[in-house]
């Protein structure tokens, strides 16, 4: 799960575009991108999309629904879980009682729709609120329906009442770095992956490009996308250069030799078992991108 790209669900020209990019995961959208009076034939033409389009299609369909508290999700997922997309993005949750209270009613859709118990993933936005970004530790106690977790900026904005989420030289202030930091945290916690959040100016490659390349050197494995053009940046970033990958060899294949110790020296520098596990996490991710 490199690059993750939103496509609003009203769209059958964008679902369509959306479907022919190299994108790993389609995020099919009916929630900010919907307008109110769009919701309704939103379900329906995205989850026509999905049963047309889903044999040809390399990337895992997923659909962001409405939030628990919106009185939208029950209709959303009743109409979505019949075309069984691989996830559901669920927006504004708060912990990990949220993604439990959604498993819940997969539970149900599966058993309704034929699906097998525990079939669809669930990747949460987990910074849109306070309450959410405080209820970061809960992730701790994991679920196996969690696919990755990510982090938004605008709404969380919004719940506070701040202006701008960056400050003049674009860096996001203080407050969307704790958000974003939390992320990371709730992700290693849960033991899952951290994806990074939207980057919005889509004509600017060289920002996206710097964006990706902070964030992964952080500890994210991906990025959600808005624009089919961001995709190729994404996953050229987030792809373990070969560089690393030998790296990453050299480093297990060093252990191995020398008997599985708890440190190797290679080339004068100490290498212990975080060191390991760091190479090991990307290889991980070299095989599957
Ligand atoms: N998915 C699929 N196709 C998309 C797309 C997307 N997210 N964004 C743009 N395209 C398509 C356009 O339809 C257009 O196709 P066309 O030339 O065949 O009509 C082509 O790519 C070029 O688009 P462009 O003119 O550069 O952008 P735009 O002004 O049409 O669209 C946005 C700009 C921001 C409205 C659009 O990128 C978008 O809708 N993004 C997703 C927004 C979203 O889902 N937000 C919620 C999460 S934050
Ligand atoms: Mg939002």
């Amino acid at each position: 799960m490199r690059s993750l790209l939103f496509v609003p669900g009203d769209s059958e020209r964008k679902l369509e575009k959306g479907f022919a990019s190299a994108v790993d995961v389609l995020l099919i959208d009916l929630e900010d991108s919907v307008a109110p009076q769009n919701k309704a034939p939103a379900r329906t033409i995205a989850a026509a999309a999905i049963r047309d389009r889903r044999a040809s299609a390399n990337a895992a369909i997923y659909v962001r629904v409405n939030d628990l508290a919106s009185g939208l999700i029950d209709d959303d997922l009743a109409v979505l879980m019949a075309a069984a997309p691989d996830g559901i993005m669920l927006p504004k949750a708060e912990g990990l009682a949220d993604v439990e209270r959604l498993s819940v009613k997969l539970r149900v859709l599966e058993a309704e729709n034929g699906l097998e118990d525990g079939a669809t993933r669930i990747l949460p936005i987990v910074s849109e609120t306070a309450a959410g970004v405080f209820a970061a530790a809960t992730f701790g106690r994991g679920s196996s329906r969690l696919s990755a977790v990510t982090w938004g900026a605008e709404d969380l904005s919004a719940a506070i009442g701040a202006r701008a989420t960056r400050d003049q030289n674009g860096r996001y202030t203080e407050l969307f770095r704790l958000a974003r930091s939390f992320t990371l945290l709730a992700a290693s916690a849960a033991d899952t992956a951290a994806i990074d959040t939207v980057f919005v100016d889509f004509r600017d490659t060289a920002g996206l490009r710097a964006e990706c390349a902070e964030a992964e050197r952080d500890g994210f494995t991906g990025k959600m996308a808005i624009h089919p053009d961001q995709v190729a940046v994404i996953n050229e970033v987030f792809t373990p250069s070969p560089e690393a990958v030998a790296e990453a060899h050299a480093l297990v294949d060093a252990f191995a030799a020398a008997g599985n110790p708890g440190v190797v020296g290679i080339g004068g520098k100490m290498f212990d078992r975080p060191h390991l596990r760091r190479a090991e996490r990307l290889l991980a991710r070299a095989k599957t991108s």
